[in-house]
């Protein structure tokens, strides 16, 4: 299976991954999340490396940023550490041995995927973490007011006929569900409203699960 990739998409991005965490925030709640020096982590949907340069200043860690826009992978691989390595990868699974990796992390991901893709690509993170490893994952939920924008944005464009963007939003009772399906345990659902990380608010919300 493969992803498919739309102009539209990219300028989204470009325009709108700004928006969600503030610089370095993503950083923050890695490490959070038990983000250590010698572990292997992988930035599924790495975009132009706005975690990986936030890192490198932090951690002494394998990095591997995964995305499907070579421009992207490109800019970041230019600014991070030369043993980061980034892979284009368009498929729906993660490119990694079984039970390899401590820990992966997918901000602004699942967001802009359909559900089946999202949950077959959580299939597959489960298989490749090690025991014990963790998924540290963005989401938007209807559950929060300060989410509704992005809903109301998708909306008045269906209203007016510009080709909406994928927003896909995810509630949190739903994320239990799909790891209960995998195996996963959910170790912490962190809201975006609230300032947790040097008094900033996230933006979208966060699920921290473990294998
Ligand atoms: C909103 S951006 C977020 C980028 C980065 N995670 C950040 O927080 O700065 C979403 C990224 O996911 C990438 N992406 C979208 N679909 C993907 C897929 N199926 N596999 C890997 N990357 C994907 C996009 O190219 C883009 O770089």
């Amino acid at each position: 299976m493969v992803c498919i990739i739309n102009h539209q998409y990219v300028r989204y991005v470009n325009v709108f991954s700004a928006y969600f965490f503030a610089r370095g925030l993503n950083g923050c709640i890695v490490i959070y999340a038990g983000l250590k020096d010698g572990m292997k982590l992988v930035d599924y949907g790495c975009g132009s490396g706005r975690l990986s340069t936030a890192l490198a200043k932090e951690l002494q860690i394998n990095y591997l940023g995964i995305d499907i826009i070579d421009a992207l992978l490109e800019y970041a691989r230019l600014k991070s550490p030369a043993e980061y390595t980034f892979l284009n990868h368009q498929d729906l699974n993660v490119p990694i041995d079984d039970a390899s990796v401590d820990m992966i992390c997918a901000f602004s991901l699942f967001t802009h995927l359909l559900q089946a893709e999202s949950y077959l690509y959580m299939e597959d993170m489960y298989r490749a973490l090690k025991p014990g490893g963790r998924l540290v994952f963005s989401f938007l939920e209807f559950a929060l007011p300060s989410h509704w924008f992005y809903f109301e944005a998708t909306v008045t464009q269906h209203k007016t006929n510009t080709t909406p963007h994928l927003n896909m939003f995810m509630e949190k009772t739903a994320i239990q569900q799909w790891a209960n399906h995998i195996g996963f345990k959910v170790v912490e659902f962190i809201n975006g409203d609230i300032n947790h990380f040097n008094g900033n608010a996230l933006g979208q919300s966060v699920a921290i699960l473990e294998k």
